[in-house]
Order: C-alpha cells, then sequence, then structure tokens
C-alpha cells in the first residue's frame, strides 16, 4: 500500500513537472470594446465608461497559472490604459498597464494585454489608469480561483459574488480632472455605489443577489473609490473572512469591514436567517457626513422586504486598528504556491534596507500638490521603464531623486519629478509609510504582496520593532495608514521590473503621491524578466530608437 502511494505520487510529481515544461497553461481570452454612454447611478445622468455595454465592467474568471488575453479596442476619445490591481505580473511589468510602464493606447486603436495569473489565488480588480478615468468607471473584479489540485480552507460556496463598493461623483473625469488641474481637491463625493447602483434601502430595489436558504456565499468586497474608505456589512449575518488580497486568512467572524481604498476582502455568509430580503449596506467613514447605499438580497424563500432599521457603522478609526490586528494568515493553509515570496518565515530573514515614506500636501505655484519625501510625481511623457529600457534613463528621469528618510526639516515646499528608486533584485526590503497628515492613505504596491508587520499611532523608530507581527501578518498589496501614524510593510524584491507604489486615493495618485521602484536582475536574463512584447506601442524619445537586443536565455 505504502509503495503503491509512493509510486503513485511520484508519477503525479513527474507529471506535473512534465506538465510544467511540455503543456501550457491554459489560455483566456477577452475582447473589451470600451466607450463612453450615459447612466444615472446616483439619478442624474452623467457620462460613464462601459466595457462591452456594460459598467461595472465583466469580472475575469479564471484560476491560478491562466493565461489572459485581454484585447483592448480604445473608442473613447482619449488615450487610455488598464492596470490589474493585485495581478502580480511576475517578470513582466510591461503588462502593468500604467503610464510608468506602457505607452496609452491611442484613442480608435487597440492593444493586447498577455499575462499569467501566475501563482495567484484571491480576490482583486482591475481598473483604468490613465488620468482620471476610474471616476467615469471601466472597473471589473479580477478573481483567480485555486487550480484543481491545491485545495482552499473551506467548502466550496454555492455561489460566489465580487462586491465592488466605492464612492461616486455626479461630475464627469473630465471635470473633475478640471477641478485637479485647476490646483483645487476633489471635494466631497456625491454618493456610494455598490457593482455600479446605489441603493437607497428602501425596498424599492431590485434584488442584486440571491442566496438559498441554508447555503453558504462568498462575497468579495473591494474598494474601487475614490477618496474615501467604505465599511460594508449586512444585514442580520456573520460575515467569516476567508481570504484578503491572495492570502487564505485565520477564519474570524465580522459583522462589518472596513475596505480601505483599493483593498479587497472576502467573506463566506449563510443564509441561516428568517426568509425574507436584507440589505448590504456600504458606507464612508472617517467623513463628517456619512453616504451610504444599500444592496438588496433576497433569500429565494423569501416573502418579505428588507428591514429599513439599516445596521449603524463603526465611528472613529481605533476601532478600525484594532480589526486590523485581528487580521492574521493562516499558516497551514495550502497557497498557490507553498513558499509566496520566498519569504514564508518572514520574521527571520534579516533586512537589509529600511525605506521610509512620508506624504505631504502642499502648494506649488498656487496650486495643490501631494508629494512623497518632499518630491511631487509628474508622469513624463516617455514610460520610465521603457526610458530605462531602451537606455536613455537620463533623459527622463534622475535615479533616487528622494532618499530612504524624509527631509529632517518639515516643510510643504516641493519639487517636481518622476521618482525611481533603485532597488537591487531579492534584497528583502523594509518600506515604512509615515502619515503627518490628518487623512487616512492607503498605499498599494504593484509586482509583489508584502507583509504589513505593524500599524501605530505616532512616528515609527527602530524600537517599534519589537512589535512588530513577524510571525502571521497577512500577506497582501494595499495597506492604509491612520491619521498621525505610520506602517511598515516587508517584502522580498524578487521580481524583476519597474513597480509602482501609489497612494490609491486618485486625486492624491494623480497628484503626485507615487514613485515607481526599478529592480533589475543583474543577470540578464529571461528566467528573471520577460522582453519587452513585440505589440507594445513606443512613444515618447523612445519612438525611434532602435529596440534593444532581447535577452535570449
Ligand atoms: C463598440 O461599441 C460601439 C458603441 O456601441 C459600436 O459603435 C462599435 O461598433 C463597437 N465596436 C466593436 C469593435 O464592437
Ligand atoms: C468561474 O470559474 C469557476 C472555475 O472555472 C467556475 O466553477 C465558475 O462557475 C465560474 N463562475 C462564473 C460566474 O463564471
Ligand atoms: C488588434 O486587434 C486585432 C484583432 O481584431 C488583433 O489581430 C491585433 O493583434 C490587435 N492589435 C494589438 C496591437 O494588440
Ligand atoms: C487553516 O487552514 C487549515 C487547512 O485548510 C484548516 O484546517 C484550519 O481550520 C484553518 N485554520 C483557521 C484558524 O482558520
Ligand atoms: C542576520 O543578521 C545577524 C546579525 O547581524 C546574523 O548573525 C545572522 O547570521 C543573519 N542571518 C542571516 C540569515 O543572514
Ligand atoms: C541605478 O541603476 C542603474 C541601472 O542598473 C544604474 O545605471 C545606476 O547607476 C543606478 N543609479 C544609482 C543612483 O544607483
Amino acid at each position: 500500500m505504502g509503495t503503491l502511494k509512493l509510486i503513485l505520487f511520484s508519477l503525479i510529481s513527474l507529471l506535473s513537472t512534465l506538465m510544467m515544461v511540455h503543456g501550457e497553461d491554459p489560455y483566456l481570452f477577452f475582447t473589451w470594446n470600451v466607450t463612453y454612454g450615459t447612466l444615472s447611478p446616483l439619478g442624474v445622468p452623467q457620462q460613464v465608461m462601459l466595457i462591452n455595454g456594460g459598467f461595472p465592467g465583466p469580472a475575469i474568471n479564471c484560476s491560478s497559472n491562466n493565461n489572459i488575453v485581454v484585447n483592448v479596442f480604445n473608442n473613447l476619445d482619449e488615450p487610455l490604459l488598464f492596470t490589474w490591481n493585485g495581478i502580480q505580473q511576475r517578470k513582466n511589468s510591461w503588462q502593468e498597464g500604467l503610464l510608468g510602464t506602457n505607452c496609452p493606447i491611442p484613442p480608435g486603436t487597440n492593444y493586447t494585454y498577455h499575462f499569467q495569473v501566475k501563482d495567484q489565488i484571491g480576490s482583486y480588480f482591475y481598473y483604468p489608469s490613465t488620468i482620471l478615468h476610474r471616476a467615469a468607471g471601466g472597473f471589473g473584479g479580477i478573481r483567480v480561483n485555486s487550480r484543481l489540485l491545491i485545495p482552499v480552507p473551506f467548502l466550496d460556496p454555492e455561489d460566489d459574488y465580487h462586491v465592488l463598493v466605492g464612492d461616486w461623483y455626479i461630475k464627469s473625469h473630465s471635470a473633475l480632472r478640471t477641478l485637479l488641474d485647476s490646483g483645487r481637491t476633489l471635494a466631497k463625493p456625491d454618493g456610494v455605489l455598490i457593482n455600479g447602483k446605489a441603493g437607497k434601502g428602501n425596498g424599492k430595489d431590485e434584488p442584486q443577489f440571491t442566496m438559498q436558504p441554508g447555503k453558504t456565499y462568498r462575497y468579495r468586497f473591494c474598494n474601487v473609490g475614490l477618496k474615501n474608505s467604505i465599511n460594508v456589512r449586512i444585514q442580520g449575518h456573520i460575515m467569516k473572512l476567508v481570504e484578503l488580497e491572495g492570502s487564505h486568512t485565520v477564519q474570524n467572524e465580522y459583522e462589518s469591514l472596513d475596505v480601505h481604498l483599493g483593498q479587497c476582502y472576502s467573506v463566506l455568509v449563510t443564509a441561516d436567517q428568517e426568509p425574507k430580503d436584507y440589505y448590504i449596506v456600504a458606507s464612508t467613514r472617517f467623513t463628517k457626513t456619512v453616504l451610504t447605499s444599500t444592496a438588496t438580497i433576497h433569500y429565494t424563500n423569501g416573502n418579505g422586504p428588507a428591514s429599513p432599521e439599516l445596521p449603524e457603522a463603526p465611528v472613529g478609526w481605533a476601532w478600525s486598528l484594532n480589526q486590523f490586528r485581528s487580521f492574521r494568515w493562516n499558516l497551514t493553509a495550502s497557497a498557490a504556491r507553498p513558499n509566496p515570496q520566498g519569504s514564508y518565515h518572514y520574521g527571520k530573514i534579516n533586512i537589509t534596507r529600511t525605506i521610509k515614506l512620508a506624504n505631504s500636501a502642499g502648494m506649488v505655484d498656487g496650486k495643490l500638490r501631494y508629494a512623497i519625501n518632499g518630491v511631487s510625481y509628474v508622469e513624463s511623457v516617455t514610460p520610465v521603464k521603457l526610458a530605462e529600457y531602451f537606455g536613455a534613463a537620463d533623459k527622463v528621469f534622475k535615479y533616487n531623486i528622494i532618499g530612504d528618510e524624509p527631509p529632517a526639516e518639515a516643510s510643504d515646499k516641493m519639487t517636481l519629478a518622476p521618482i525611481v528608486l533603485n532597488a537591487t533584485f531579492r534584497n528583502f526590503v523594509e518600506i515604512i509609510f509615515e502619515n503627518p497628515e490628518k487623512s487616512v492613505q492607503s498605499w498599494h504596491l504593484a509586482g509583489y504582496s508584502f507583509f504589513p508587520v505593524g500599524i501605530e499611532p505616532g512616528t515609527w523608530s527602530p524600537e517599534k520593532r519589537k512589535n512588530y507581527n513577524l510571525l502571521d501578518a497577512v500577506s497582501r498589496n494595499t495597506i492604509q495608514v491612520y491619521p498621525k501614524s505610520w506602517a511598515a510593510i516587508m517584502t522580498t524584491l524578487d521580481n524583476a521590473g519597474m513597480w509602482n507604489l501609489r497612494s490609491m486615493s486618485l486625486e492624491r495618485q494623480y497628484l503626485g503621491q507615487q514613485l515607481y521602484i526599478s529592480v533589475l536582475s543583474p543577470a540578464h536574463s529571461l528566467r528573471d524578466e520577460y522582453n519587452i512584447p513585440d505589440n507594445a506601442p513606443l512613444c515618447g524619445i523612445v519612438k525611434d530608437l532602435p529596440v534593444p537586443t532581447p535577452y535570449s536565455v
């Protein structure tokens, strides 16, 4: 018996090795027609971005290691790019879809993204990254299912729902852009949308979700909004947290969850209540005026409207910080790969570099800008990745224009420039986000997931490392920083490419609160980074430069 098992096991290992070498992972093809349309999500007609006529866009439902091919037809009147928030694009920052990695797709043309959701599993989303396009919609869910061979630590739910929540403005993205370009802020949003709709909790909305009594469902909440953290809750139901931006968590139960900008949480909900309708409630957090929307869940055997009494949102950010501290990685659950980022035991790895980044707001020539360590990012016509690849970096940006420490003198004086930090391939780095401002920040790192080892009020100092969670912090891609607080993350820079670190607040990102980290493999090998795709449009100063000799091995 034991021998038979061993033989079987060896056969399976051999087979999977052969498949990795010879068999290609499955392909999923998408064709997207991106247009403007007119919809009234808040009751007032406005311009929105549609993908194949839909708002929000279609979900990408795939499995670990699938090849995703998205042919995007830009039928807007402006250049366009999509980014795949949380998809790590291993060796492949060419597909990142940001103005620092790609030339935008000109209006009236198409471009085909091709990437693999390598070794990932979980809940993510995509959105248009160009100018202020996210304010017009164009976002959708990305769900990476586990491959058959890898079990997830819970039973298959009856159904699986992406719930994209976010604040929303009635003004068009171009009107909002005019505001920012003229030096002002976006001001207050007009409402909150749940999958593109704003229910009023008055029993009049069509149900968006259906549950059979006794069955368990997975809801994947992502905050695709522009400015505010959102609290989500479900009337009368407990949410069991199972996954968070690609990591399986210890399955704690919550009455409500704070979803900060750019974050995704997936929960299991069992239809174990009296058969009638219930509301999902989404409301803004840390705002003077609380904006709220509902979406209706219908029990298939239900007879009766949802109660008009909506559960209250928590108040203050101390609650939110405590909730953050309750999230734990399930160390025994299997993952899409056994050793994410090569740093399962991240607490035992020596830190090779500490980068401290402080956000700030200030005026430059009478206009509002946001900065990191005193420099406010400006987009260059030539994407920084292309400039570097074509050997023309010195014509576009200066490496390390900011240091690893914020300027000693706190001042709101700012420089405007592209920011590209040089980093060493495979270094294990600690990044400290310092937030001296009064608003909550949300930071997203592309290309990696990281361990958020601590968030605390006050200022960071090396002694704070004693309080880090060096055991079971949940590996993820987006982290909030509370007012006058800091957050510390750790990651191994083992993914070669040009990676964006950005504020997920759209006005902050647009007005300068972002940077790139250049991680180059000294080996110049295809094992570490792919070549620029043949179909990549070229622009700026690299348009007429000879394409560098591609890596061959
Ligand atoms: C895209 O949608 C627009 C508007 O519906 C339509 O006019 C156009 O033919 C579509 N293009 C393609 C390639 O389907
Ligand atoms: C998503 O993909 C999974 C796995 O292939 C499949 O079981 C499920 O039915 C799909 N869901 C939708 C909504 O297409
Ligand atoms: C544009 O779409 C056509 C198919 O309609 C495809 O053959 C071509 O490769 C696409 N172009 C790019 C740059 O992806
Ligand atoms: C962690 O995952 C394992 C393996 O699937 C499961 O048996 C266990 O219940 C999970 N632990 C917690 C605390 O959620
Ligand atoms: C980490 O640093 C300590 C102290 O400098 C050293 O003793 C230890 O060997 C290092 N560990 C590794 C894994 O490099
Ligand atoms: C940054 O990296 C590039 C490419 O490896 C190198 O040419 C340059 O000297 C580095 N600059 C700094 C300031 O380290």
